[in-house]
């Protein structure tokens, strides 16, 4: 898919966002190397600590698929603003799965069209765990 048809399908599955909460919306679509595609919403709770992020659910999903391959791009859509950057927690993700590679994250940029930007621009200097 490329980054129109990823951003779409992110805009899709938005809609299915439970954001009783918030009412904010979102949907991520995540690209793994295999090729397949995974998407997520957003998922709030009455406790609101609780809440799942689109991405993460997007990514979990691929996980409980079997999806072993390389995570090549995420691209995430909110109808309530352009530019729906991903939190701190969820860049925090998109970096356990690399693999030592350039995850490229898509977002809509003010012209309606996407952007694309890399996963050193979204989290530099992030944590890696070393034993
Ligand atoms: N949210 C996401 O789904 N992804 C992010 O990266 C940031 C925030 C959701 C969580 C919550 O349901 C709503 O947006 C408002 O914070």
């Amino acid at each position: 898919m490329n980054n129109k048809e990823l951003l779409d399908a992110a805009k899709q599955v938005s809609k299915n966002a439970y954001a009783k909460y918030s009412d904010f919306q979102v949907g991520a679509c995540a690209l793994y190397e295999s090729g397949k595609t995974y998407t997520g919403c957003n998922v709030e709770n009455a406790s609101y600590g609780l809440c799942l992020c689109a991405e993460r659910n997007a990514i979990s999903t691929a996980i409980a698929q079997g999806e072993t391959s390389r995570l090549t791009a995420v691209a995430i859509f909110s109808p309530k603003t352009k530019l729906c950057w991903p939190c701190g927690a969820c860049r925090q993700w998109f970096s356990e799965f690399e693999q030592g590679q350039i995850i490229k994250v898509i977002l809509e940029g003010k012209d309606g069209n996407p952007v694309e930007y890399s996963i050193d621009d979204v989290i530099p200097n992030r944590f890696e765990l070393i034993k």
